[in-house]
């Protein structure tokens, strides 16, 4: 897996491969003896990883293995995020690696997919000439006709977005899989209108899955030996099932009559195995409920970790970003989290510097936020204009580029400093931790994660990946914790 960390447009803390990263992820070779070879990169956000595992299962039935090699592939699909301009500079630079390769490789076929692609439509054939296919997130289902249609001669395009698609009935193929932890999609879209952010347009409306293929899901891959589910979605409180709301022909199809909300599908999911832990990402403050935190109390499975993106920490700002909460209101989330899933419980945040306006005073605001919250880790940007969203149509983008990183740069400090201050605080402690496989540096030593979602490395002993284990902390770094198993 290659990664491209660029920047301090790009800054990750703790976890590995999170939202939002420029980072790159690239298919399995899958050698089945068909006739054709998909290569395939995706960039962005776990939605987007997620949504490549169902295009590869759309393409392989439609006759194409999967190889982790460009130059044996017959097909290349990029998946592109538009979050910010610098992740679709360096889709645009990949195009033009690409069309190095094409000039050996006439008849290779290249496809954008994902929020470019939406966002750009048939634009980005016109300005990418490489191009030949232009498939928006929900038009999927589609490319074994679009494929074809490039198959004959003429580009393809297809940016349609829908009001009901959720791929519920589309099996993924676990793509760069370590057999343990997956994603499943519980949602698709948003419907928030943050006024910096380009999802609503690039993804559409918000919709949200039938709760019983969610459910199988989960029941599948617990059955081919995964142990961690992590439920997907940009704002998975707002998930919903009705049977107003969902349509009638989709509730035929459905076993489920009853409204589910996110804590009741939490728990259904929870009630998988005891030994499937469930993970979600991302809650978003004005909605994130006591009953969810109760249901997470509940379950012993339901890890304790919350990503919950608080973008500023000053209420004028946050009024401009139109995140519909105020400082006061998301303290008072962070109350409600600290008081029932108490101190251990890890929170993240998102933090975006220098938007329009925020002067000195507001940047502070948020540093004092990081402070009273004590995120165990955060991904901070600063703020970058995206062409058609509410920000750019009503704003001037006035903070100037040096200010900008200067304020990401104490934002980035201070988390650092907390984090390390938070992972300081397990040491001693004796924690459950999932085994996701080698450490990066050694093999040796395995690596998981804890409830929190810290990474804990360790020696390996007799251990192997998929088993829990108690784990003795004994150090720690900013991003990591390391210690040693204690023996059963
Ligand atoms: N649905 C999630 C976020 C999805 S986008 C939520 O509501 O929290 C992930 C993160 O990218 C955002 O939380 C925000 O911090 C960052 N982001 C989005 N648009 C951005 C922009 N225009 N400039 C800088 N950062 C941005
Ligand atoms: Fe973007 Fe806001 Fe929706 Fe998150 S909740 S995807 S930041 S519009
Ligand atoms: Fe990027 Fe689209 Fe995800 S813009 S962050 S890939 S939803």
């Amino acid at each position: 897996m290659n990664k491209l960390i660029t920047d301090i447009d790009i800054i990750k803390e703790g976890i590995e491969e999170k939202e939002t990263c420029e980072t790159v992820k690239v298919s399995l070779d899958k050698d089945t003896g068909k006739e054709r070879k998909l290569y395939i990169e995706s960039y962005g956000c776990q939605m987007n990883f997620s949504d490549s595992e169902i295009v590869t299962s759309i393409m392989q039935k439609s006759g194409f293995d999967t190889t982790s090699d460009f130059n044996e592939a017959d097909v290349v699909f990029l998946n592109t995020c538009s979050i910010r301009e610098k992740a679709e500079q360096t889709v645009r630079h990949r195009l033009n690696q690409f069309n190095a390769v094409k000039k050996r490789k006439p008849d290779m076929m290249v496809g954008i997919l994902g929020c470019m692609a939406e966002r750009l439509k048939s634009k980005l054939l016109e300005e990418e000439k490489v191009v030949d296919l232009v498939v928006g997130p929900d038009a999927y289902r589609d490319l074994p006709s679009l494929v074809a249609q490039v198959d004959s001669g003429h580009k393809a395009v297809n940016t349609f977005l829908s009001k009901e698609e959720t791929y519920a009935d589309i099996s993924p193929v676990r793509l760069n899989s370590n057999g343990v932890t997956a994603f499943i999609s519980i949602m698709r879209g948003c419907d928030n209108m943050c006024s910096f952010c380009v999802v609503p347009f690039t993804r559409g409306r918000e919709r949200s899955r039938d709760p019983h293929s969610i459910v199988e899901e989960a029941e599948t891959l617990f059955n081919q030996g995964f142990r961690e589910v992590t439920l997907l979605g940009q704002n998975v409180d707002s998930y919903k099932w009705s049977p107003e709301i969902n349509n009638k022909a989709r509730l035929e199809r459905s076993e489920v009559s009853e409204v589910v909300n996110f804590a009741h599908l939490l728990e259904k999911v929870a009630l998988v195995s005891p030994e499937l832990r469930i993970r979600f990402s991302t809650s978003h403050p004005k909605d994130i409920t006591d009953e969810v935190l109760h249901t997470m109390k509940k379950y012993d499975n339901i890890c304790k970790y919350i990503h919950l993106p608080a973008q500023s920490g000053n209420t004028r700002v946050l009024d401009l970003m139109n995140r519909t909460y105020t400082r006061e209101w998301y303290i008072n989330r962070v109350d409600a989290i600290r008081s029932i899933l108490g101190d251990s419980c890890g929170i993240s945040s998102d933090m975006i510097a220098g938007f329009c306006t925020e002067t000195e005073e507001e940047h502070q605001d948020s540093l004092t936020l990081m402070d009273y919250v004590q995120y165990d880790f955060s991904y901070m940007f600063f703020y970058s204009e995206r062409p058609g969203t509410l920000a750019a149509k009503k704003y001037k983008d006035d903070i100037p580029l040096t200010v900008k990183k200067k304020r990401l740069s104490e934002i980035i400090a201070k988390q650092q400093n907390i984090s390390l201050a938070r992972n300081q605080m397990d040491i001693g402690q004796v924690q459950e931790v999932l085994i996701e496989g080698f450490s990066k540096r050694s093999d040796e030593h395995l690596q998981g994660r804890n409830s929190a979602n810290k990474v804990v490395v360790f020696p390996k002993k007799q251990y192997q990946k998929g088993q829990y284990v108690q784990v003795l902390i004994k150090a720690c770094t900013t991003a990591t914790l390391s210690g040693d198993i204690i023996d059963q």
